[in-house]
């Protein structure tokens, strides 16, 4: 069996995947969801939210179906449109799960060890990590590849995952001799807010598990949290520089000015060319007033579509079912080319 038995894989397929764990932040948005937004305009788009990947720390039940709808209400609040595209959660499609087993037999536990968020979540006491958590990378592979999609937005951490992603697919393709079954999966690490930094921190990723809720904006937060979180957030004597090499050594004026930019939809040096030479406390101002319209309309909707949530449930089930009629073929030819008995 030669990958050309099979049809060619999608080119205009994007997957991304979100976690259903606590409040989305504006790390998540400027990072991910507005390029998700904007994607939907040029490609067929399937939206996730993995509550898989939650489990691989512990959930509590009602917390874990509550941040899921809320996670889906902001994706749509973000401008998600769930009827031209597939907005569903991740354990209504087992597919993902049966593929990651069989990524489990292809990735290699050198691969695996590599990978820094494990690191970086398993802490110091790796021994007492759920094996989940380990082997996440594969289930994350499972997720795009179920679909063959080739395009995959994300922010800059999830990079090292893709990369173990297609590694995973070459070596599938390559040892059952099925080139080009899988497609090489195109990493669309978009924006300047690639990687936006703690406001307690600023050498710390924005985080939706920080202990902190000081050090992050949240989706749900009003104008008046958003302005107190900005107005308390860590800085540094010296006026903000007027270029972006004088951001050497000040990583919390740089994460600012790059929040300041992506929120008002310009470069870092444009936004450097009007507050360059600013005292914080003027900049702050400015900032909190530019995150405060982007978020608010989006707050506002969330709130509204979170007082129906039956209605945000029949959604994600529906994008379930287009989900499944997708996935469905690329698992029964998996089957095959595995050479495992299925009528
Ligand atoms: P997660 O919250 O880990 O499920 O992440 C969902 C998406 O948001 C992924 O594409 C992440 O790369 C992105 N993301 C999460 N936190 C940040 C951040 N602080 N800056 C930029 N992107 C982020
Ligand atoms: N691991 C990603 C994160 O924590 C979420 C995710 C799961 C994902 N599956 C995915 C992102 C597939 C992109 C594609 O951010």
């Amino acid at each position: 069996m030669t990958g050309s038995s099979y049809p060619p894989a999608p080119s205009n397929r994007v997957f991304s995947g979100v976690q259903p764990t606590g409040n989305l932040t504006l790390g998540n948005y400027l990072g991910a969801i507005r390029n998700w937004v904007a994607l939907q305009r040029d490609y067929d788009c399937l939206y996730c939210v993995v509550d898989l990947h939650a489990l691989t720390i512990f959930q509590e039940p009602a917390e874990l179906h509550r941040a899921t709808r809320q996670a889906a209400a902001a994706l749509i609040a973000c401008g998600i449109d769930p009827d031209r595209h597939i907005l569903f959660n991740q354990s209504l499609n087992p597919d993902h799960a049966e593929l990651a087993w069989y990524f489990n037999c292809v990735a290699r536990l050198g691969w695996l060890n590599r990978m820094t968020q494990f690191k970086e979540k398993a802490g110091k006491d790796r021994e007492r990590a759920s094996a989940g958590l380990f082997v996440y990378p594969n289930l994350m592979a499972a997720d795009i590849l179920a679909y063959r999609a080739g395009h995959v937005p994300v922010g800059d951490d999830q990079k090292q995952h893709l990369e173990l992603a297609n590694d995973i697919a070459a070596k599938f393709n390559h040892d059952w001799k099925v080139p080009d079954f899988f497609p090489e999966i195109e990493p669309l690490i978009l924006g300047e807010a690639t990687r936006v930094m703690s406001l307690r921190d600023g050498t710390k990723k924005m985080s939706k598990s920080d202990p902190s809720d000081m050090s992050r904006i949240n989706l749900t937060d009003d104008a008046d949290a958003i302005a107190q979180k900005i107005r308390k957030a860590k800085t540094d004597p010296e006026p903000l520089p007027e270029t972006a090499e004088g951001f050497e050594g000040r990583p919390e004026a740089r994460n600012l000015v790059t929040l300041y930019a992506a929120l008002s939809g310009r470069t870092v040096k444009d936004a450097l060319a009007e507050v360059g030479g600013a005292g914080f406390g003027d900049f702050k101002k400015k900032l909190a007033d530019a995150a405060v319209a982007h978020l608010e309309p989006i707050t506002t909707e969330m709130n509204r579509l979170l007082d129906d949530p039956a209605e945000i449930d029949r959604t994600l089930l529906a994008g379930g079912e287009k989900a499944r009629v997708l996935s469905a073929p690329v698992i029964a030819q998996v089957r095959e080319i595995l050479g495992l008995v299925h009528v």
